[in-house]
């Protein structure tokens, strides 16, 4: 029997991986390179990852030239080739370290024979004092072409950085899934670049449509939001700083890593960044959910192993996800309402078809069936949040 099982194994591995070569040749008429910005620390406002993907296997260097706004004559800094495993991709990054904050940065990437591949785009990176950080959040994505249609009222208020909730293309870790990644990259791109080149970091929650159940490592359970997304390593729970009065502490309901390995680890970032005004936690399973039932078994581990902390640690608001509604609860706190305690924003429904919402729930201020993304602005003196479905204001709150 175990034979019987290993044999399968190899052989649903093997056939997978020869379609998915398949797809990677019929899929070419995807935009060579995809280009998006992630970040590999903690420190947001002097460091950035930029990436870029094509659509084959190759070891041809795509250069990346580069100069920062004081700089006149551009550099040629060495990218990290990365052949993607199990796919037909190769995936281009360069790890930029020890930036000026708040300042642009300007880059092309450019083939062997100096031709311009990817023409000027730049990013800005986070300030690390003062000055405000707006944010726009979302989850539950889905390859669809309505993702920057959704998100036009948020995008309009010129974010520097958009948060992802996790359920991100759908692709349940499937290597033959690859043609949504394309698909996704092809619909965030008037998400993540404005009109004027100007490309937004991403940072990266992970949910249950990334992770196959028949990964052998936690690499291989989630193929592609690891090699697409490398934040921290093999983790997938990690801590961002935005602005010197804001940090952003991204969490795993239990897809790679249970709810209860992480919390010692999330002691510690509560004890290094509790003097930030503004604290807050992004993952996929709502604690609070605005769908699916209370006693849900993800949002029950969520209650019980980190809501406590949440309130000893005054946790200022959670991005959840997952239930695919809009919701924003009462401040809570001990789970109940409580003026002092966090406000729970949801709940993952960007591009995702939307469910019923449950208005009769004791801890749900607002919850409506949209499509819609979160937006906030981070400052000093506390935050400001709006969800907005297409253009249209469904809600906000002020928490000061
Ligand atoms: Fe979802
Ligand atoms: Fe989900």
């Amino acid at each position: 029997m175990k034979h019987l099982k290993t044999l399968l194994l190899v052989f649903t591995i093997s056939v997978s991986l020869s379609s998915c070569k398949l797809l990677g040749t019929i899929v070419g008429d995807s935009k060579d390179p995809f280009v998006y910005l992630t970040f590999d620390n903690p420190d947001t406002s002097r460091s950035m990852v930029v990436n870029y993907l094509v659509s084959e296997h190759t070891t041809e260097p795509l250069n990346l030239f580069y100069k920062s706004e004081h700089q006149i004559s551009w550099s040629n800094v060495p990218t990290e080739i990365m052949e993607f495993k199990g796919v037909l991709k190769t995936k281009y990054s360069y790890s930029f370290k020890n930036l000026s904050a708040g300042t642009k940065h300007f880059f092309e990437i450019r083939n062997e024979n100096d031709e311009i591949i990817l023409p000027m785009h730049y990013f800005k990176t986070l300030p690390n004092g003062g000055a405000p950080v707006k944010v726009i959040q979302g989850g539950d994505l889905r390859s669809k072409n309505i993702l920057a249609d959704v998100a036009e009222g948020a995008l309009k208020k010129d974010p520097d950085v958009i948060l992802i909730g996790g359920d991100i293309s759908y692709a349940n870790g499937k290597l033959t899934n690859l043609d949504k990644w394309d698909d996704w990259f092809k619909a965030m791109e008037p998400v993540m670049i404005t009109d004027d080149q100007r490309v937004i970091p991403l940072i990266v929650a992970i949910g249950n449509h990334e992770v196959t159940k028949f990964g052998l490592s936690k690499k291989t359970k989630a193929p592609f939001y690891f090699q697409l997304f490398p934040q921290n390593g093999d983790k997938t729970f990690f801590t961002r700083k935005l602005g010197a009065h804001s940090v952003l502490i991204v969490l795993d309901t239990g897809h790679i890593y249970s709810h209860r390995s992480q919390v010692e680890w999330l002691t510690q970032q509560f004890e290094t960044y509790k003097h930030m005004k503004n604290k807050l936690a992004m993952y996929h399973v709502p604690l609070y959910p605005g769908h699916r039932k209370f006693e849900t078994r993800g949002s029950k581990k969520g209650r019980k192993h980190w809501m406590g902390l949440f309130d000893k640690y005054n946790l200022t608001a959670a991005f959840e996800n997952h239930d695919h509604v809009a919701k924003r609860t009462y401040p809570l706190k001990n789970n109940k309402k409580d003026p002092e305690g966090t406000v729970y924003f949801g709940d993952g429904c960007w591009g995702a078809g939307y469910r019923e919402a449950q208005p009769e729930r004791w801890y749900l201020d607002f919850v409506g069936e949209y499509r819609h993304v979160w937006f906030a602005e981070l400052t000093e003196f506390g935050a400001d949040f709006e969800a907005y479905s297409y253009n249209e204001l469904i809600d906000s709150a002020t928490l000061h």
